[in-house]
């Protein structure tokens, strides 16, 4: 069975209802700016595409951070709902919930053509995968489109069970045509050497698909605060660095395995006594107590550098650093301009935080694809599929 797109399916007096990725980093100043509008403007094309094809409603759905399952407001779509009011210049109004009464008469006011339901974590049910919230959503609309590349890897009402109430009348948007037309490119043909770099603070979330992903690469570079438990797992001292046992014991196990020399690890660091101290190099792969790797060292990225150099496929996700504080900013910086310089090899970057950092370092367009999906494009690649895409693609019952 083919996955059907957007542009595929008749549109005109239709009701849709899209779930987008709209997880966007916001200031912590208080003020709730978007810091990188990547996600909502990949999103474009998408829902202009709706609305030019006669649809009289839209109702878009997103999540945004891990409020589980609470509404709690510091995770509100409002700074969502006010960009993309200015972004398509329309009305973009926001619901309280994405269950309330109000909803329904929304629905039949000829005003107001976008609805932005607000943030689907607020409610419990939606991690649940929970068929009764998948209901109500789906009662919004005739057709569901889902673009949320992403929150792909997430079995979630939103994302899975809601394609119950959808039979022949699901379809995916243009970014997960994108991602996944580029992905597929490192899935079934790599060129090797193949070469991923990992890092990021989801460790939990991330030591599993390194696992599996390790068969298929030929090495892979660890950096930030995925390699702490990888560092301690050696018998290295970590310090006060991001590290729990759980993960140190999933990294003994990694490290034992036939794959595990594949691994590389970061040799020397920029520590501190917390993200906001100041930066001290450290000439050693072990991290004194008290203080907490907060960056890669030079020794290390020159390392990458001659293992970069020689490469054919490269894939990235997650940052080698604390980079929101710019003094340990460096080595996250200096791996997105290594891969800008990189002829010739296919370059894949992909997560929030990767993603800003290329787009930060202004190399975003010297790379071969930049997904908007983190674990989601790890997923994909270990996995060939994603459960969002399957059940898109097959239905559920
Ligand atoms: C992401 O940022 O990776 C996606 O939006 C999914 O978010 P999650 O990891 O909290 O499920
Ligand atoms: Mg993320």
């Amino acid at each position: 069975m083919a996955l059907k797109f957007v542009d595929e399916i008749d549109l005109k007096g239709k009701r849709v209802i899209a779930r987008f990725d709209f997880n966007v980093p916001l200031s912590k100043d208080g003020t709730k700016q978007i810091t990188d509008t990547t996600r909502v403007d990949c999103a474009l094309p998408t829902i202009k595409h709706i609305l030019d094809k006669g649809a009289t409603k839209l109702i878009i759905m997103s999540h945004l951070g891990r409020p589980d399952g609470e509404r709690n407001m510091k995770y509100s779509l409002e700074p969502v709902a006010k960009y993309l009011s200015q972004k398509l210049e329309m009305d973009v109004v926001l619901t309280e919930s994405c269950t309330d009464a109000g909803i329904k008469s929304l629905l039949n006011l000829d005003k107001n053509k976008i609805i932005l339901l607000e943030n689907l974590r607020f409610h419990p049910e939606e991690e649940d995968n929970n068929r009764e919230f998948a209901k109500t959503l789906s009662s919004y609309a005739d057709i569901y489109v889902n673009d949320a590349f992403g929150t792909a890897h997430r079995k979630h009402a939103s994302t899975y069970e809601i394609n119950a109430f959808f039979k022949g009348k699901a379809v995916g948007g243009f970014l997960l045509k994108k991602e996944i037309d580029a992905l597929n490119n490192v899935v079934e043909n790599p060129k090797h050497p193949f070469v991923a770099i990992v890092g990021g603070a989801k460790v939990a979330d991330k030591i599993k698909i390194i696992e599996r992903l390790l068969t298929n690469v030929d090495k892979m570079i660890i950096g930030g605060a995925m390699a702490y438990p990888f560092l301690k797992a050696q018998g290295h001292k970590v310090g006060s660095s991001l590290c729990s046992e759980t993960d140190v014991d999933l990294a003994k196990k990694i490290l034992a395995s036939s794959t595990g020399s594949k691994i590389v690890l970061p040799v020397d660091h920029v520590v501190s006594t917390g993200t906001e101290g100041q930066a001290e190099a450290i000439n050693s792969m072990d991290i004194p107590d008290g203080k907490m790797g907060l960056d890669i060292g030079n020794h290390t990225l020159d390392n990458y550098k001659s293992i970069l150099s020689s490469s054919k496929t490269v894939l990235w996700n997650g940052p080698m650093g604390y980079f929101e504080n710019k003094s340990f900013a460096k080595g996250t910086f200096e791996v997105a301009k290594l891969l800008a310089q990189l002829n010739g090899a296919f370059t894949l970057v992909g997560g929030g935080d990767s993603v800003s950092a290329v787009t930060k370092a202004g190399v975003a367009d010297k790379l071969s694809h930049v997904s908007t999906g983190g674990g989601a494009s790890l997923e994909y690649i270990e996995q060939g599929s994603l459960p969002g895409i399957q059940a898109l693609k097959f239905g559920i019952e």
